[in-house]
């Protein structure tokens, strides 16, 4: 029987709605090479026009939509001229991670041939690693307040979350994901020196959870000089963890270590697989650039590849991998955009990725 996934798409604003038709390009080339189906159904949600019709972001019923779906393929949400941010963001992408319980958020951070690195001396295979950021709580809580505001006595608090079921599913994952991995190397963030309840309890679930992982080389930073790492000594890491707040930094940094944004892949991961996960390009609608047909598709590729994996068709999300990196790394300036160098267009790069989309 034909493998079949049913994918919601959604493309957003801007630069979201000319890299998606790319995506979806290579997603299709890889279900012919490797005989499984998509059935893609689009919607306009998540975006300005949207919102302008409708004065919100979804529709009342979206949870009961989308959550019947394998996986959920964005692109950018955001224009700021019809729709204040945070009410796009809020409205839409943070309800997803929220709902769905996609507590892992993953970005992959490898330096790719025919892509400069903002880094002296470093070539392609010299980074590439993963960083698991804990996507549902830690840093990012709603326990606190504000007492005698705008007053002398102005008070403001904001407490850290930790539970341990929290903590220790995303270690989970990240200590699997290393297994998996040929170097079999995780990294903790932590700051347990100086904030000294939550991060020493942090640690000392990483250590906990190493026993039950003994092929596992474990060690840790401090998150300032971790920062420093990933700039200095790149090639040091392989599944890098993190909490909410360290790792949103870290999964910036990163992908920024490596050179454009407009290459860069995250993935929203529900690990259960109760809900739909989400996979989204690092970077947003780019409204300087949006309508000229010069983003750089490749981000949005990246995506498909890592979703394809996310539902198990492992050598189709290779194959997808392996094409972009030929085509980048063949550097023909007139097929690649011009953020990594190039006179192309988004149709030309996606149209070349997906020509090189074959089974082995
Ligand atoms: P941005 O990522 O849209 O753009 C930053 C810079 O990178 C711009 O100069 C842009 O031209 C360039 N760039 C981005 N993607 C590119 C690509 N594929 N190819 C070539 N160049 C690319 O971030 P910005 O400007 O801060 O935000 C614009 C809007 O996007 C805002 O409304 C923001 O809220 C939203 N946003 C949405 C995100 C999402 O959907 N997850 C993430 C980041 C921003
Ligand atoms: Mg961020």
């Amino acid at each position: 029987m034909t493998n079949s996934y049913r994918i919601a798409v959604i493309a957003g604003d801007g630069i979201g709605t000319e890299v998606m038709p790319e995506g979806l390009r290579a997603l299709q080339a890889a279900s012919e090479a490797f005989g499984f189906e998509l059935d893609t159904t689009e919607f306009d949600w998540s975006s300005a026009n949207y919102y302008s019709r409708h004065g919100q972001m979804l529709p009342d019923d979206w949870f009961d939509t989308l959550r019947t779906f394998d996986a959920i393929f964005f692109g950018a949400v955001g224009w700021p001229d019809v729709v204040p941010d945070h009410v796009s963001l809020w409205g839409s992408l943070l309800q997803f991670r929220r709902h769905f319980d996609q507590y892992v958020n993953l970005r992959p951070v490898k330096l790719l041939a025919g892509v400069p690195s903002p880094l002296a001396g470093r070539a392609p295979g010299d980074i590439d690693f993963l960083v698991v950021r804990e996507n549902t709580e830690g840093e990012y809580s709603s326990v606190g307040g504000i007492m005698f505001e705008g007053t002398e006595r102005e008070t403001v608090i904001q407490e850290t979350v930790m539970t341990r079921t929290g903590v220790d599913r995303v270690l989970r994952y990240a200590f699997e994901l290393a297994q998996s991995r040929e170097a079999k190397h995780l990294t903790s963030a932590t700051k347990s020196n100086g904030i000294a309840i939550t991060m020493p309890y942090w640690d000392g679930r990483v250590a906990a959870m190493a026993a039950d992982y003994p092929d596992v080389r474990v060690d840790k930073f401090h998150i300032d000089i971790l920062t420093a790492n990933f700039v200095m000594h790149p090639d040091w890491f392989d599944v890098v963890v993190a909490s909410n707040l360290f790792g949103d930094i870290l999964s910036d940094l990163g992908p920024a270590c490596t050179g454009t944004i407009g290459v860069a892949p995250s993935a929203n991961i529900n690990p259960d697989r109760r809900f739909p996960s989400l996979f989204e390009p690092v970077h947003g609608s780019a409204p300087d650039i949006a309508g000229r047909g010069i983003a750089n598709p490749v981000g949005q590729i990246w995506c498909g590849a890592m979703m394809l994996d996310h539902l198990g068709e492992h050598a189709a999300a290779a194959a997808v991998q392996d094409a972009f990196e030929a085509v980048l790394a063949r550097g023909d300036s007139s097929v690649v955009t011009p953020d990594v160098g190039g006179s192309g267009t988004t149709q030309t790069l996606g149209q070349a990725i997906a020509a090189a989309i074959a089974a082995p």
